[in-house]
């Protein structure tokens, strides 16, 4: 079947869009997702925090960063001073992208169509909190947010902007600092993502 054209425009009520996202079948990835999650916090937050996609206890709770990465994220937060409850957090593609294995479900990256096809409900979430500051974390963030993830190493802690003029500050990924078998170069991403996360939170004051 033929998909729908990549990026429309929603532009229903606000207090609608949490539901729209739960409808949305613009990719395929919602058939064996057990339901999306929309971003969550406060609509007039001057920081919002995109990362990839539900991961498997997302998926299962309905919110955003609940899991291993949510749990190191809320930790590194709590150790820099950002507040994370201050925040809108969302994440660039709303449903979990799977593979079965056995009893588990097996994290597999959301690609470029799918990264299009979700940009609506990103977008409509943009227009109705027009943060100060979007934090992207990890490489599909900031593909969704900027056009291109590329060269993510090199290119955290900078600010890009958005056609619009929003800055976006460039981070890590959480989940990559739980997956770095290196503990030097592991300890060197957590710092990097304590630095940033710094950075960040200097916005909000
Ligand atoms: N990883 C993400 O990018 N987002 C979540 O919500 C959970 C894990």
């Amino acid at each position: 079947a033929r998909l729908p054209e990549a990026n429309p425009y929603w532009q229903g009520p606000a207090d609608e869009l949490p539901a729209a996202i739960n409808s949305c079948t613009r990719c395929p990835l919602y058939s064996p997702a057990t339901q999306a999650v929309p971003g969550e916090g406060p609509t007039d937050a001057d920081l919002m925090i995109v990362g990839e996609q539900p991961g498997d206890q997302e998926d299962l709770v309905g919110r955003p960063f609940v899991g291993p990465a949510g749990q190191l994220f809320d930790q590194l937060a709590a150790e820099t001073g950002l507040p994370r409850e201050a925040a809108y957090v969302t994440n660039a593609v709303k449903h979990f992208k799977f593979m079965p294995r056995g009893r588990k479900r097996l994290h597999q990256r959301p690609n470029g169509s799918e990264i299009r096809h979700c940009q609506v409900w990103l977008r409509a979430e943009l227009d109705l909190v027009q943060p100060k500051l979007i934090l992207a974390l990890g490489a599909t963030a900031v593909e969704a947010l900027l056009g291109s993830g590329k060269d993510i190493l090199q290119r955290r802690g900078t600010i890009e902007h958005r056609t619009d003029g929003t800055p976006v500050l460039i981070t890590l990924h959480p989940s990559y600092l739980l997956r770095v078998p290196d503990p030097h170069l592991r300890a060197q991403a957590t710092e990097d993502l304590r630095a940033d996360l710094r950075v960040a939170a200097d916005w909000l004051v």
